[in-house]
């Protein structure tokens, strides 16, 4: 890909630069997962009329805090007054929620809009904007993942962004299910937000 420049002052960095930031928190495996969700919010936002600029960011650092130690999230959480409910989940939860303050400590990067994408990635949201939507969906598809129903869960996310993030929603809430893995609550509100066709 060629280098993407930013623009818009949204974080105090050069892409390199964060590039670079973002590669010494995390595995390379983890690392080139970023660059794809980068790549592939770009794509999104292109094709949706987003912000490509805010995309770009989000997707490359949306991760940046996943390997930090359990720890570091139940003293950010207790520090920082985040919800207590949160100690009763773990990093699959704390690293979107409790990451973007990590992100924002560490990468100088204040906007909410990113910050808010980043999120939400991990649990989605009743209400989510066209960012949201975009980073909650390329780190769904980027063009590493295989699991059954990517290539729907793709030709459904390239035709209607909004249908990519519902075929999402659905297929994570089922497989939790399936495994009988505790569900955050908020995720359950993100469900009944975006998934159910006819009010019951
Ligand atoms: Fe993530
Ligand atoms: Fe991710």
């Amino acid at each position: 890909m060629s280098e993407f420049v930013y623009q818009a002052n949204l974080v105090p960095y050069t892409r390199a630069e964060l590039v670079e930031k973002v590669a010494a928190n995390l595995s390379t495996s983890r690392f080139e997962h970023c660059l794809r969700v980068e790549q592939t919010a770009i794509e999104l936002a292109r094709q949706n009329g987003a912000d490509v600029e805010r995309a770009a960011i989000a997707g490359l650092v949306h991760d940046y805090a996943k390997q930090l130690p359990d720890e570091t999230f139940i003293a950010a959480i207790q520090a920082n007054h985040f919800d207590p409910d949160l100690l009763n989940y773990g990093n699959a939860i704390w690293h979107g929620v409790v990451g973007a303050y990590f992100i924002e400590r560490d990468l100088g990067i204040h906007d909410d809009i990113i910050l808010n994408a980043i999120r939400r990635h991990t649990i989605g949201a009743p209400e989510m904007t066209l960012i949201d939507q975009i980073l909650f969906v390329a780190d769904f598809i980027e063009p590493g993942r295989d699991f059954p129903g990517i290539e729907q869960a793709r030709q459904t996310a390239k035709a209607d962004l909004a249908a990519g993030v519902r075929y999402e929603i659905l297929n994570t809430l089922s497989f939790l299910i399936k495994g009988q893995k505790k569900i955050y609550p908020k995720t359950i509100d993100t469900y009944n937000a975006w998934v159910p066709t006819q009010e019951q």
